[in-house]
């Protein structure tokens, strides 16, 4: 199967982009400080599908979030990887179809979501370059 490469060297922080990964909407946010923080200040106990930022990270490369642009509920795509988009009450994705809210490591908060988005499998042959799949 084939994998897609992303470059991310212009992605600034707070910056979400969309891509495609095997047809699908891909998801890769730049997160600021704060996200990070406000990731990583939620009890596991406060959550729907209980994992940690680190968890759905890259060990070294924390800051950058890469999700499927699908939601779990019944595969909208996600608002919030383009300018000026509604982030939701998390701050990181909303599902407009039924009002899923993600959070800023992209785990669902409120709304019919049963689960976070997916993570794919994905490397950083480089610093500035994350190959998906
Ligand atoms: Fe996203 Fe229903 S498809 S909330």
């Amino acid at each position: 199967e084939s994998s897609t490469e992303v470059d991310v060297s212009a992605l600034e922080e707070g910056q979400a982009i969309k891509a495609v990964f095997r047809k699908q909407p891909l998801f890769v946010r730049k997160l600021t400080p704060q996200e990070i923080a406000q990731a990583n200040g939620v009890s596991l106990s406060a959550l729907r599908d209980p994992e940690t930022l680190a968890e759905r990270t890259l060990e070294g490369h924390t800051n950058m979030l890469v999700t499927m642009g699908v939601c779990t509920h019944l595969g909208c795509v996600p608002l919030g990887a383009g300018e000026g988009e509604n982030r939701g009450e998390y701050g990181g994705y909303f599902c407009p179809c039924h009002g899923s809210h993600y959070d800023t490591a992209g785990r669902i908060r409120k709304g019919p979501a049963p689960t976070n988005l997916v993570v794919p499998e994905y490397t950083f042959p480089s610093d500035t370059l994350i190959r998906i799949g």
